[in-house]
């Protein structure tokens, strides 16, 4: 069988990553960071890397500026075989960019969203002939040009004859302006973490949020850091345990792989406790590298860490 055709809605924007920093930066002061990389950052960017590097035959669709930092965005992903002819480039808009300072399991970020904003439901390429399989949309609230037409572009992806999930990620305004109610039931796979699930549903626990979302849900996949993920769909409720990572470098991004190994089950049609397993895996993979993208840098390398750190043999199908 073919590789299976995914398609990522999303924005763009590079990671300028400080790490090793003495303490938190104070206003009027000035503090040093050990060490520094500039990456390709955002979720929807590292959930297309991750997934080609998996194997799936991925196209972005996302708009970045004329800019060095643009350069350097398709660059990363045309390395990563993730198809970038969906990326437009505006003369008159910056690349977004994500400063991130990083003190270990948590981190502050501050994003320019810059180009990300001017990305609309009609960039998103549904009539291609060649069609795709799935749709993934990520950050939500980072795409202002898309939000009010969230719902409409599940909608046409289910026409189109796309299954779909969306990772909505934290609403920075924490106004978290999404309508659960009517678009849910267009996303076959949500997927959240408990942080964003309680603050989009107004609760404080994880059990009332899940039962005050359960009727709009196909299918919630929930991503629980080092505790694992829950995978709820009409018929199961099944928690499923992290893989144990012995060589941690940092958690950026592991929400993403999630995704990518997830989804990437999910499209060869496994059953969901699979799909958490595979999810799983990918999120504790990512954790052993440097950045989102750092532990995915082939097939090769990717099979290679999971037998040395897990004794695990990839099985993507
Ligand atoms: N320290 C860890 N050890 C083992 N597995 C982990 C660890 N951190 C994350 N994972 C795995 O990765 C998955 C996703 O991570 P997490 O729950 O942090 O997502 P997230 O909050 O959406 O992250 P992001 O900040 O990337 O959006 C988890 O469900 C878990 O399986
Ligand atoms: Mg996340």
């Amino acid at each position: 069988m073919a590789n299976p055709r995914l398609l990522v809605v999303g924005e763009l924007n590079v990671d300028l990553l400080l790490n090793q920093i003495q303490t938190f930066p104070q206003l009027g002061k000035e503090i040093i960071a050990d060490e520094m990389d500039l990456c390709l950052g955002s979720s929807s960017a590292i959930m297309a890397a991750n997934s080609a590097a998996m194997g799936a035959d991925t196209t972005f669709c996302g708009v970045v500026g004329q800019d060095y930092f643009g350069d350097f965005i398709l660059r990363e992903l045309e390395r990563k075989s993730v198809s970038c002819r969906h990326i437009k480039r505006l003369q008159d808009q910056k690349t977004g960019c994500t400063l991130i300072l990083n003190y270990g399991q948590d981190r502050a970020n501050v994003t320019y969203p810059g180009a990300m904003n001017a990305l609309t439901i009609s960039d998103v390429p549904f009539d291609e002939p060649v069609g795709y399989q799935h749709l993934h949309v990520s950050s939500l609230f980072l795409q202002k040009g898309i939000q009010n037409d969230i719902e409409q572009l599940f909608i046409k992806a289910r026409s189109a004859g796309m299954t779909t999930s969306l990772d909505m990620q934290w609403d920075p305004a924490e106004q978290w302006a999404f309508d659960y109610a009517r678009c849910l039931p267009y996303v076959d796979v949500f997927m959240p973490n408990e942080s964003e699930l309680m603050a989009l549903t107004r609760t404080d626990s994880i059990s009332d949020a899940i039962e005050k979302i359960r009727p709009y849900l196909n299918t919630l996949a929930l991503k629980m850091g080092k505790k694992g993920s829950i995978g709820i769909s009409s018929t199961q409720q099944i928690t499923m345990p992290a893989f144990e990572v012995t060589h941690f470098v940092d958690a950026i991004g592991a929400g993403d792989s999630f995704n990518a190994g997830f989804i990437q089950k999910y499209m060869a049609g496994a059953a969901l406790e699979d799909c958490l397993r595979e999810g799983n895996l990918m999120g504790a993979l990512n954790t052993t590298a440097a950045g989102g993208t750092g532990a995915f840098c082939n097939l090769d390398k990717i099979n290679e860490n999971i037998k040395d750190y897990w004794g695990i043999e990839l099985s993507l199908s």
